[in-house]
């Protein structure tokens, strides 16, 4: 995988950014998968920034977000969906109909799921698709185990990712759902091309496993040395545990 190691936050979300602003510029239809979480909350910002300064132009692209909580309306303010609407969507120029949600209160979990891996596909597949990481090495949703379901598909979330999702409920853990809707790991190395972020020593041991680790569905992320054009931007203190860097 090719590793990039920056100074620090602000220069991991400058970075990729710029990654986006460059693929939108090179091709304005293009498919971009999204992150939630704090990882992505700079990035968005310097999306916004840079849609209201004019570089950059989103009518064109589609996007596919990775994943949302099991019972949430889009509406519902601690949703996947809002949370994109307050750091990105509301502020740029997506057309509405070329977004795309995984419903958190559909009546049939597994038939969204081959509706959202039917949507990705009738879109020509995801160009670039940006991630985040967990501190147990999960991507979107995930989590570590013994085997991993390769399309998008309902997931139990473990109690650290549960906590660490505390936020967006007011602080109550007990509040975050204990089920999500997520793409699969297949789906995510489907994508053309991947950019794997991960900021703050807290993920460092999962940035080790997956960069240096061996490649193992306890650590979803190190599948990602399957895919042949994986990008990881790190700052220094998640390449902390990178040997040789
Ligand atoms: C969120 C997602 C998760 C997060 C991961 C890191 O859409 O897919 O895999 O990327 O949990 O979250 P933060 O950035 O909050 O540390």
């Amino acid at each position: 995988m090719n590793v990039r190691i920056l100074k620090d936050e602000k220069a991991v979300a400058r970075a990729v950014a710029a990654r986006v602003i460059a693929t939108l510029a090179d091709r304005p239809a293009a498919v971009l998968g999204l992150p939630t979480g704090r990882t992505p909350i700079q990035l968005y910002a310097h999306l916004r920034a840079a849609y209201a300064s004019g570089r950059v132009d989103f009518s064109k692209a589609t996007t596919f977000n990775l994943d949302e909580f099991l019972g949430l309306a889009p509406d519902h303010p601690a949703s996947y969906r809002a949370f994109m609407e307050t750091h990105l969507f509301a502020h740029v120029n997506l057309s509405r109909r070329r977004i795309h949600f995984l419903n958190g209160v559909t009546s049939d979990p597994a038939a969204e799921c081959v509706r959202y891996e039917k949507a990705i596909a009738r879109a020509g597949g995801i160009d670039l698709q940006i991630l985040g990481i967990g501190g147990n090495g999960h991507i979107g949703f995930n989590e570590p185990a013994s085997g991993l379901l390769s399309d998008s598909h309902p997931a139990r979330l473990e109690p650290g990712t549960r906590r660490s999702n505390a936020d967006l409920f007011g602080g109550r853990v007990e509040a975050v759902p204990r089920e999500a809707l997520s793409m699969g790991v297949g789906t995510i190395l489907r994508s053309k091309a991947v950019i794997l972020v991960a900021t703050g020593a807290g993920k460092a041991d999962a940035i080790k496993a997956t960069v240096q680790g061996l490649v193992t569905t306890r650590v979803p992320a190190s599948l990602l040395q399957l895919h042949g054009a994986v990008e990881v931007v790190v700052d220094e203190a998640a390449a902390a545990g990178l040997v040789g860097r």
